[in-house]
């Protein structure tokens, strides 16, 4: 652990913080609530469910003490709604925005919807953010903003064309915020997440992330399609890296602030490599899935190769130690195979009890 983070979380202990997560249900949101409930912090929570499920919020619970818990009160409320952010944010220190629909090909399919959540979502939260005259707004950026960039590793200050709906506004995301820190003196700080996996990532649905989606696949013994020729790659960030960052953006010294930031590893791996060591991971863990992996085209609107250069976050914000994909894999792993299997259960038990 940095000495800094671990500076910040021994003081936050000492002097507890008032926080608004928004996205809370979801599976950085929730990561996020763990940590801070965890660090005896005050939470609010924001979420509409769109993506985000109670059984998060419902693990979160069972992972804390009561009096940790008694600490969070939850708000089902829209982004879209300006009255419900202003709910939310009302005595609020510090905004953690992750609410947002992800996912490229879900925008390219429904490019109105995330816009008018990525957008002007994103632009009441500023405003409420602002008229409540919050401490810090730190808001979930994206590696999509690179778009047709070729260099690599990516440097935040050189960006591409955008390649997706969604990448488009994540790129206004950090438009807007940059805009409110100049004409409202809001100190916001934006995080260009990089591939995030790790417990509560949702493995189902047409939208899932590449992680939870193949676990779930090579648990089920079902294949594995691969999207193009397997050698498209990413810089794949286990979740308490993400943690982490937020936590050191929230209390960053003046000079870090109004700046966005890679959040990553510094690492490539490619989706063969990832299906072999995934593979593997869950061979360690006893799950021997014999299959191959079959090959599809590639996906609109998806960048080649994706890897960061973190050394802006290494510097400004004290960012360290960040825990590598093959780490990550072996830590998320046994989490999945009891989330799958616990839910198996009931599903087998039902078949059992239903009449021939
Ligand atoms: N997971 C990644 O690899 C990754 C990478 C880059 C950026 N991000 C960004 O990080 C953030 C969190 O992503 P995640 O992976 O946890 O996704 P997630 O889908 O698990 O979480 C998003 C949460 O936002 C909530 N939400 C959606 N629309 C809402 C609305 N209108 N009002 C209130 N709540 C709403 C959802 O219900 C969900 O709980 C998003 O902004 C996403 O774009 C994620």
């Amino acid at each position: 652990m940095s000495d800094r983070y671990e500076s910040i979380r021994q003081q936050l202990t000492r002097d507890p913080q008032k926080w608004l997560i928004t996205g809370v249900a979801g599976f950085i949101g929730s990561n996020l609530l763990e940590a801070l409930l965890k660090l005896d912090q005050e939470v609010v929570g924001l979420d509409n469910f769109a993506t985000g499920h109670q059984r998060n919020l419902d693990e979160v619970r069972s992972v804390v003490t009561p009096a940790q818990w008694a600490r969070f009160r939850f708000v089902e409320g829209d982004i879209r709604n300006l009255d419900d952010c202003r709910a939310a944010v009302k005595g609020a220190a510090h905004v953690l925005h992750e609410a947002a629909l992800g996912s490229v090909p879900r925008s390219v399919n429904d490019p109105i919807t995330t816009h008018e959540v990525n957008i002007s979502g994103f632009l009441n939260m500023l405003v409420a953010a602002r008229d409540a005259k919050v401490e810090s707004f730190t808001y979930a950026a994206s590696s999509s903003t690179y778009g047709d960039h070729p260099g690599l590793p990516k440097v935040e200050d050189r960006i591409g064309q955008p390649l997706s709906p969604y990448a488009v506004t994540k790129y206004a995301n950090e438009l807007y915020a940059s805009v409110f820190a100049r004409t409202y003196g809001l100190n916001a700080i934006g995080l260009r997440y990089f591939n995030v996996f790790g417990k509560r990532q949702d493995p189902d649905g047409a939208y899932a992330a590449v992680i939870p989606k193949w676990t779930a696949a090579l648990i089920a013994d079902e294949q594995v399609t691969i999207n193009g020729d397997g050698e498209t790659s990413r810089d794949f960030c286990f979740i308490d890296n993400v943690v982490q960052m937020n936590i050191l953006a929230a209390l960053s010294e003046p000079q870090a602030r109004n700046q966005v930031y890679n959040v990553a590893v510094g690492d490539r791996t490619t989706l063969n490599q990832l299906y072999d060591g995934l593979k593997r991971e869950l061979a360690e863990n006893g799950v021997i899935n014999e299959g191959s992996a079959v090959y599809a085209p590639f996906r609109a609107g998806d960048v080649r190769h994706s890897q960061a250069n973190v050394d802006k976050a290494v510097q400004l914000l004290g960012y360290a130690s960040a825990i590598p994909l093959a780490d990550g894999l072996a830590i998320a792993m046994p989490w999945y195979i009891r989330f799958l299997s616990e839910r198996r259960v009931p599903a087998e038990a039902d078949m059992a009890t239903r009449p021939a």
